[in-house]
């Protein structure tokens, strides 16, 4: 692949993960740093993708330990890998949370399925198990609404794109930043 071809391809591969459930970017790491300088990391969905604004929209309960840690220290990266490119795309950005109730969460929440808002609906994450609450959910008459108060939308804005690919005898490894209006400020190779 040629240099000036690597950024576009990249963020047209997320783009496509957003509608294609077998894309290895379908499923990302978003990883965050703890009130205690702790790494954490866990896997989300990729559920939308601003190739312009270099933006990747993830979805999460607000009362989740991510979203704490996000709120106090909005820097991330997003990890991800496709076993098919053998590609692995790092990128490392800024996190905006858009709380339940914002324009984004609503406009997000209106296009989820019943069964991915049910989600939303049990306790805390992280807190020990509780079985009413466990039961109330499998009730079929539910309020399909329920979780909503608790749903946040993550926008991660992506500042650079650690672009590795494994290719045998000859892996190659671009190093991408981005400006502030997500245009790419610096692009070059740089040793795998
Ligand atoms: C395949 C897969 C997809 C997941 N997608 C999401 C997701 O989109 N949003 C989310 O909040 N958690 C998702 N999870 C659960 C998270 O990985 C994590 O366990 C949970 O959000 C609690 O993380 P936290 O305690 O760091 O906030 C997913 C888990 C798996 C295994």
């Amino acid at each position: 692949m040629k240099l000036e071809d690597v950024d576009m391809s990249a963020w047209t591969k997320l783009a496509a993960a957003t509608t294609d459930r077998q894309s290895g970017f379908r499923i990302v790491t978003l990883c965050s740093v703890d009130a205690a300088s702790r790494p954490q990391a866990r896997a989300v969905v990729l559920r939308r993708v601003d190739r312009i604004g270099r933006a990747l929209e993830f979805h999460t309960d607000t009362r989740s330990a991510k979203w704490q840690e996000l709120s106090a220290n909005p820097f991330s990266t997003v990890l991800g890998f496709c076993v098919q490119d053998q590609l692995q795309l790092r990128l490392h950005g800024l996190v905006e949370l858009h709380q339940s109730d914002s324009a984004l969460a609503n406009s997000a929440w209106n296009q989820l399925s019943p069964w991915t808002r049910a989600t939303y609906r049990g306790g805390p994450p992280g807190d020990d198990l509780n079985d009413t609450v466990r039961d109330e959910k499998s009730l079929a008459a539910v309020d399909e609404n329920a979780g909503k108060s608790v749903f946040g939308v993550l926008i991660f804005r992506a500042d650079g794109l650690d672009w590795f690919q494994l290719q045998r005898g000859e892996n190659r490894r671009a190093a991408i930043a981005y400006d502030e209006a997500g245009l790419v400020s610096d692009c070059r190779w740089v040793n795998p």
